[in-house]
Order: C-alpha cells, then structure tokens, then sequence
C-alpha cells in the first residue's frame, strides 16, 4: 500500500515573507500556504521516497495569536489522519512562538493508539520563506525525513536538525536558528543528512492523567485559566482583580498557574491572595519562572499550593484547562 505523509499548515514565520531578503524581522508570518512551501521544495520529493503526499491548510496566521478554537480544529484533523492505516506520519507547518504549546496540548488529547506507531511531527523556521537563507526548508525536510523514521511516534518537534518531545520543547530565544530547547532532559536526537540519530529511544506516548476526548473538545467553550508570574515587588492584587466576580458575559476564571520564582517560590502577599482565592474554588498550580528545571517539592515556601508536576507556565496552563474539562463532563 502506497503510504502517505500528511502536511497541515497553521501559518507561522516558515509561510511569513519580507519586502527585503535581508529583513529577517520585520516580516509578516503566515503569508504562504502550505502547497506553496511544498511546492518551493523540490528536493521534497527524494525525501519523501516513495510516501504520497496530503496537504490540508488547517489555518493561517501568526502562533502568537493561536487560541483555543485553532487547536480544536487542528487536534480534529490530526486525529482524523492518524487512524487512517495509509497515513504513516503527520508535519504540521507552525509558527515557533506557540509551538511548545500546540506541542503538548496535541500530546495530551490525540488518542494514545494512533500515537503508538506514528510520528506528528510540528516544524517551524525564524527566518521567513523570503531570506536570503532561510531555514524553513531545511527544517521541512526534516521534520518529513522524522516523520517518516521506523522508530519515531508521538508528538514531537523539529527544529534546526534538533528533534525535541512535546512535553520538554521550549523555545528559548527569540532570533537564533536554534531556539529550542529541550531542557534537562535533552533532545531525543538529530536529524542528519535525511537520517534520524537518535540519542534516546523515542518515548512510548506517556500515559496522560486526564482523558479528554476529541469530540468533547469545543471550540466554544474552554475553561480560562490565567498565568501570573511571581517577581520583586509582586502583590496580590492582579490575582483578586482576576478572580472578581465577572463581567455579564465573559467567562469567570477556574485557575491560575502562577510562574514562580526559582523553586516556585512567590511573594507572601502573592500567597496570600493564591491561597484566598483557592478557597473560593479557583485552582491554584505552581511552576517556576525558570527556563531550565522543575519545582522540587518540600517545605519551600508556597508549599501550600500544589507544584506542576515539572511543567512549564504555559504547559501547566493547558493541563489543567484539560483537567478541568475532564472533570466537568464528570459531572
Ligand atoms: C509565529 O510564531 O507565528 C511567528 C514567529 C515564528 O514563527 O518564528
């Protein structure tokens, strides 16, 4: 059977173009479809050997503005896709500035036996597809040489010859080529002239506390959750305005992760306010601020509110959104 590798663009710098080649700033993201960067490649085709390609736009525009109702769309089609049997892995074309996001949220509600066997693989570039040099292609030939590689599965990243997994990926500067990271727990390998080396086994899909279904996600209706960050000087005041009783028509907010400092440490009056509004109900999770590591349990202060199980901000954000709304179809 004649397999096939899926591309889904959602936008992002690698579809972004310049007025001048030599502008790799001031650009706008998310100008080219996804055919277009495919069809700009013709070394795709030694690459993708003998896999037809499928290429679906799912959306179009700039990460920084990716929100919940792209994402419902997006986890829909990957879904689709993943239990096709002719399907051997998925690329999804993206903007690097949510990529870690999109990441995990795709990891934690596509169903774990479409993930067993088969790669979806998110790619990126930080030089728009008009640079002098730019690194989308390279990067798109990549992340397909991945998505094609026997022992890939799960959701991961490509970026810079760099392959990243979903839980750990983290873009880490805001102009180099390589801006990812996968932190303490390194990269899961490299992709080297069309080959995978891979320098830990590929992880089996890591069992997910909460089961949402695809179908039960909404595009209407996510539970909000809110980010605050612990600094000098930081006071409770942001977290009262936050948890006030909600305007006629906008959605009151169910949880706050707040970004500590160092070991998820956060100012007494930070606390103080964190826990006043766990009381009333809004669940609380702490992380650190920091780029690299995780929250070590103890009797740090701020012990009191429960840590992210050593995810960042904005991962602990979406895994409690998916908490939550696991646990309102409960009932
Ligand atoms: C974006 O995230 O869509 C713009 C920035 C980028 O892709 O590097």
């Amino acid at each position: 059977m004649l397999k096939k590798i899926v591309f889904l663009g959602m936008g992002g710098t690698i579809a972004g173009t310049a007025e001048s080649a030599t502008d790799n700033v001031g650009y706008q993201a998310a100008q080219l479809g996804v055919e277009q960067l495919l069809s700009a490649l013709p070394a795709l085709r030694v690459t993708l050997a003998d896999h037809a390609p499928v290429v679906e736009q799912v959306a179009q525009i700039d990460s920084k503005d990716m929100g919940w109702p792209q994402w419902c769309a997006l986890a829909s089609r990957v879904a689709h896709y993943l239990a096709l049997p002719d399907v051997r892995g998925l690329v999804i074309t993206h903007g690097t500035d949510t990529l870690e996001e999109t990441a995990f949220f795709l990891s934690w509600v596509l169903p774990a036996e479409g993930l067993a066997h088969k790669a979806v693989v998110l790619t990126c570039a930080m030089r728009p597809s008009t640079s002098l040099s730019p690194d989308g292609p390279q990067n798109l030939l990549d992340a397909v040489a991945l998505a094609r590689a026997p022992d890939a599965r799960g959701v991961l990243a490509v970026c810079a010859g760099t392959v990243h997994a979903a839980r750990d990926v983290q873009k880490v500067h805001p102009y180099r080529l390589d801006a990812f990271t996968s932190g303490d727990a390194g990269p899961l390998g490299y992709v080297e002239e069309g080959r995978v080396r891979w320098v830990h086994p590929c992880p089996p899909a890591a069992p997910v506390p909460v089961q949402v279904a695809i179908g039960q996600l909404s595009a209407q209706h996510w539970p909000r959750v809110e980010i605050v960050m612990n600094y000098a000087g930081a006071t409770g005041a942001t977290v009262r305005a936050l948890c006030a009783p909600a305007p006629h028509g906008s959605a009151s907010v169910r949880g706050i992760v707040v970004a500590g400092t160092g070991n998820g440490t956060v100012h007494q009056d930070l606390e103080a306010a964190l826990q006043e509004v766990q009381g009333q109900g809004v669940r609380v999770v702490r992380a650190t601020r920091c780029a690299w590591g995780q929250v070590v349990p103890g009797t740090e202060p701020g012990a009191g509110l429960p840590h992210s199980e050593g995810l960042s901000p904005v991962k602990a954000r979406i895994a409690l959104m998916l908490e939550l709304l696991a646990s309102e179809s409960k009932g």
